[in-house]
C-alpha cells in the first residue's frame, strides 16, 4: 500500500521534473530528480543495476520534508529516476526519513534500513529531533515499511549517549549469513561515536559495542559511517559536524575523514592506524560506498556541503548533486580514488599536446569544454629552475574562471572558484599540500557543467567543487609564472 504522501511526493515530482531540461543538469552526475538533494542513501547493487537513493525534498530547493529519491543505473554515469522510494508517512518517522543504507536480502527482497525522525517540544521550548532506526523491503521500486519498527531505539543505545543523535545506519552482510549495522551517535562527551548492532536475519537488531570513538579527535557528532575491508585493510568513513582545522588536512566545518586500521573480522574489533580527509576541496560530505559484482569498492559522496548551500538562488529548479562514483584502493596506509573506469567509454575526441612550454597564459587549439576529462602532466622546463606557479583555468571567458594552481615551492595546491559567478559568500577557495619533488605535477580533472573533480597524483587526493558558471563560459587555458613543461591529453565526455 502506498500511503497517501507518497503517491503525493510521485506525482509531483513526475510533474515538477518536466520543467528541467538535460542541458540543466550535469550530464553523468546524478541530482535531485526535482527540488533539493543531500546524502546519497541506500547505494546498492540489486537485481543486476545500481540503485542510488538519496535525501529528498521534493517540494523545494532547501532541505525539509525527507524523503528517499531513487535512481538505478547500470554503469553509475547514466542514472534513471525512479518513483520516489520513502516518504515520511508514520508516527515514528514523520519528520523525516534520514539517511542509511541497502541491502539484499536472501529472501530476494531489497531491505532498507534507515533513520525515523520525530520532533519533540522540550522543556526550555526548544525542539529536538528522536532518532530510531526503521526498515523497508521491497522489490527495488516499492517499498513498504516493516510493521516493528522501528527496530532499534532510545533503549539500544549505550548509557549516556544521545537519543537526538543516532542515526544514518550502513548494513552489510557477513561471510556467515549473519548482518552488522553501523550507526552514528554522540556519547555523554558530546563528540561522535560509531555503534555496532548485529543481527542474524536483517530484522532484528542488538546492540554490540561501540566500534570507534572519536574523543574529541575529529569534529563532534560523526554522520553517515561506512565501513569496509579493502587491500587488507579496515576502513571506517565517517563524517564528522563542527571539525578544527588540522593545518590543511582537515577544514573547519563538516568534513569526510576516513580510519584506515586493523580489522578483526571474529570480533567486529577495528584497531585504528591512520587518518585523513576523503576529499580536500570545497563540496563534498556524507560518502557511502559498495562493492561491485567484479569486485570494486566504489564511493559516492553528496558533491556538496552544508557550509555551502547558501550559494541557492530561487531561480534553481534542482540543488545538491553527487560525486562521481570513485573506485578505492589502499597503498601505504593511505585511500586512493579514481574515477570508476566507466567513465572511460563515455570519452570522446581525443586532443594531445606533449612537451608544451607554458610561460604566462596560453590557450590550446581544440582544448575547450565544460564537459571534459583532462590529464595534464607538468614539471619544470629547465631542471635547474623551480617554476613559481601553474594554473589551469577553466568554464572561463572575460569574465568568469575557476582555477586550479600549484605553487611547487610550497607543495600547495589550490582551487578558487571565487570568479565563478558565486554571489554568496560561502568558501570559494580552498588549499592543500600535495606531495610533489621538483615541480612534477599529476592531474586529472573531471569537468561535468556545473562541477570539477580534480585527482592528484593518480588518487592519491581528490579535490571536489561545484560551479554555477553560465554555460557558454567553455574556456581552458594554462598559466606560469616561471616555466613550465607540460603533457596533455582531453577528452570531451558525453
Ligand atoms: C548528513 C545528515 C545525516 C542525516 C541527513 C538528514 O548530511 O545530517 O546525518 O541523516 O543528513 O537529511
Amino acid at each position: 500500500m502506498i500511503s497517501q504522501a507518497l503517491r503525493e511526493a510521485r506525482e509531483f515530482e513526475e510533474e515538477s521534473e518536466k520543467r528541467i531540461r538535460e542541458t540543466e543538469r550535469p550530464s553523468f552526475h546524478l541530482t535531485a530528480r526535482t527540488g533539493w538533494m543531500n546524502d546519497p542513501n541506500g547505494f546498492s547493487c540489486y537485481k543486476g543495476q545500481y540503485h542510488l537513493f538519496y535525501q529528498y525534498n521534493p517540494y523545494d530547493t532547501c532541505w525539509g520534508s525527507m524523503h528517499w529519491g531513487h535512481a538505478v543505473s547500470r554503469d553509475m554515469l547514466h542514472w534513471e529516476y525512479l518513483p520516489a522510494a520513502l516518504a515520511p508517512d508514520e508516527l515514528y518517522d514523520k519528520d523525516g526519513c534520514f539517511s542509511g543504507s541497502a541491502i539484499e536480502l536472501p529472501d530476494g527482497r531489497h531491505l532498507l534500513m534507515y533513520t525515523g525522525v520525530v520532533r519533540e517540544k522540550q522543556e526550555n521550548g526548544g525542539i529536538c529531533e528522536v532518532q530510531t532506526q526503521c526498515l523497508a523491503m521491497g522489490n527495488g521500486t516499492d517499498y513498504e515499511k516493516y510493521e516493528n519498527n522501528p527496530v532499534l531505539d532510545e533503549r539500544d543505545i549505550p548509557e549516556g549517549s544521545s537519543r537526538f543523535d543516532f542515526r544514518d545506519p550502513k548494513v552489510w552482510r557477513k561471510k556467515d549469513g549473519t548482518y552488522r549495522a553501523l550507526i552514528g551517535s554522540r556519547p555523554a562527551d558530546g563528540s561522535g561515536q560509531v555503534l555496532l548492532y548485529a543481527s542474524e536475519d536483517g530484522l532484528c537488531w542488538q546492540y554490540r559495542k561501540v566500534f570507534a570513538a572519536n574523543n574529541d579527535r575529529f569534529g563532534k557528532m560523526w554522520e553517515c559511517p561506512d565501513f569496509f575491508v579493502l587491500d587488507g585493510k579496515g576502513v571506517l568513513i565517517v563524517s564528522p559536524q563542527d571539525m578544527l582545522p588540522r593545518e590543511l588536512e582537515y577544514h573547519n566545518g563538516n568534513g569526510t575523514v576516513c580510519l584506515i586500521g586493523e580489522y578483526d573480522e571474529e570480533t567486529d574489533t577495528f584497531t585504528e592506524q591512520y587518518d585523513q580527509a576523503v576529499d580536500y576541496g570545497i563540496d563534498f560530505y556524507a560518502p557511502q560506498t559498495i562493492l561491485t559484482p567484479d569486485g570494486r569498492r566504489v564511493l559516492i559522496g553528496w558533491m556538496q556541503n552544508w557550509e555551502t548551500c547558501a550559494v541557492r538562488t530561487p531561480e534553481d529548479k534542482w540543488f545538491g548533486q553527487m560525486s562521481l562514483p570513485r573506485e578505492l584502493s589502499i597503498r601505504d596506509g593511505r585511500l586512493y580514488q579514481n574515477p570508476i573506469r566507466e567513465l572511460e567509454e563515455r570519452r570522446r575526441d581525443r586532443v594531445e599536446y606533449r612537451g608544451v612550454l607554458v610561460r604566462d597564459a596560453i590557450s590550446l587549439e581544440g582544448i575547450r569544454g565544460r564537459r571534459a576529462d583532462i590529464e595534464l602532466a607538468v614539471c619544470s622546463a629547465d631542471e635547474q629552475k623551480l617554476y613559481r606557479k601553474f594554473a589551469v583555468r577553466f568554464a572561463q571567458n572575460a569574465r568568469y574562471q575557476t582555477s586550479v594552481s600549484f605553487e611547487p615551492l610550497e607543495g600547495i595546491l589550490k582551487i578558487d572558484r571565487m570568479f565563478s559567478g558565486s554571489r554568496k559568500a560561502v568558501v570559494h577557495q580552498r588549499r592543500s599540500r600535495i606531495n610533489s619533488k621538483d615541480g612534477h605535477l599529476k592531474l586529472r580533472m573531471i569537468l561535468d557543467r556545473f562541477s570539477v573533480e580534480v585527482f592528484i597524483n593518480d588518487g592519491e587526493q581528490v579535490m571536489s567543487a561545484t560551479i554555477q558558471t553560465v554555460p557558454e563560459a567553455d574556456g581552458i587555458s594554462f598559466f606560469a609564472d616561471g616555466e613550465v613543461k607540460m603533457d596533455i591529453v582531453k577528452f570531451a565526455l558525453e
